[in-house]
């Protein structure tokens, strides 16, 4: 099945995305062997390919949404998500992901850094001959954001966030990529500058109900889908359910619990049940909602067409899917 048959809002921009596929498949074409197995390893089986959707759905509101530089930042862009994403794997210890080992399981910790080292050259050698330095800036400034992100995520210390805090780490390490798609390709496409705003607002909104959704898959969704469940859980990482669960309960005895690291399996599950007990999943969905609705709004900032639809679809299925 082509990834256009599965959701309605691939098909307008079905022919830019099978090029981007094509371009990812040969990254690796001619570098070092162990750097084209690991590309032909990543990009065999395409995860669901939002951003680079994103960006060429978002570039349609400007005049030269053909150009070729439009694929240039989507490729740009996703190549930064990957090597995020491989980055992230180590620091996470992950041995899966959308259902295939890691760099990292297949490979090694050291030949996965350098993996994501070449993946994010490969990013940034592709965006820094763009025609805009305002767009070229817009991918420093997420991969700076990305990295604040994590990094704030690896030096918090063991203790359950506030709210706020959860919010403005997400935004940094989900969201701002999610924007920069947006943005990005609306600037590079020339568009309007009230679109180009309300297509950054759109994007932020949605990369938040995005993380907050995978966030609440980590607890509620199945191995089946792809990911282990309960790995934030497991590693002592508070996220929005969990923050909620502990709000809505007595004393320290839950804050405790989810803050240990190195839980065994039958801890990991009795927390699990625990929390979605508690209603912290169905608030924290409810969370993911707004963002969702604040992220149609900006879209009425936008001119009724077709592509428009598109992000509110996207919008939608981001909320409702379930890996
Ligand atoms: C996944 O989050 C991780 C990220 C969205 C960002 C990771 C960023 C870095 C490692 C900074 C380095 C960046 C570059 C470009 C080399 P998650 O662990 O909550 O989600 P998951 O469940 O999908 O792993
Ligand atoms: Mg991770």
């Amino acid at each position: 099945m082509t990834i256009a048959q599965r959701q309605g809002f691939y098909a307008l921009v079905e022919d830019e995305l099978a090029e981007l596929q094509q371009r990812l498949r040969d990254v690796g074409r001619g570098a070092h062997p162990t750097f084209a197995a690991a590309s032909t390893h990543l990009f065999g089986s395409p995860g669901k390919l939002l951003r680079p959707t994103l960006v060429f759905l978002a570039a349609r509101f400007g005049p030269h949404s053909s150009d070729r530089t439009i694929v240039d930042l989507a490729e740009s862009l996703e190549l930064v998500h990957t090597a995020s994403l491989v980055h992230d794997d180590i620091v996470d210890r992950a041995d899966v992901r959308r259902n295939v080992p890691t760099v990292n399981a297949v490979w090694n910790d050291d030949v996965a850094l350098i993996v994501g080292d070449y993946l994010f050259a490969k990013a940034y050698a592709l965006a820094a001959v763009l025609p805009k330095p305002e767009v070229i800036a817009i991918v420093a400034q997420t991969v700076f954001a990305l990295c604040d992100g994590e990094l704030t995520e690896v030096t918090s210390p063991p203790a359950i966030p506030s709210e706020k805090q959860y919010l403005d780490r997400i935004e940094l390490k989900t969201a701002s990529l999610y924007a920069a798609c947006c943005q990005g390709a609306a600037l590079l496409a020339d568009a309007d500058p009230e679109h180009v705003a309300a297509l950054g607002a759109y994007g932020t909104n949605v990369g938040l109900s995005f993380q907050i959704t995978d966030d609440v898959l980590d607890l509620v969704g199945s191995e089946a889908l792809g990911k282990e469940v309960g790995r934030d859980l497991a590693e002592g990482m508070p996220t929005l359910p969990m923050i909620y669960a502990v709000e809505d309960s007595e004393g320290d005895e839950l804050a405790s619990r989810i803050l240990a690291p190195d839980k065994d399996p039958r801890e990991r599950r009795d927390l699990i049940a625990r929390i979605r007990a508690s209603g912290g999943v169905e608030r924290a969905h409810g969370r993911a909602r707004l963002f969702h609705d604040q992220a149609v709004a900006a879209l009425d900032r936008l001119p009724e067409r077709p592509e428009r639809d598109a992000l509110r679809e996207v919008a939608d299925f981001i909320l409702r899917r379930e890996r």
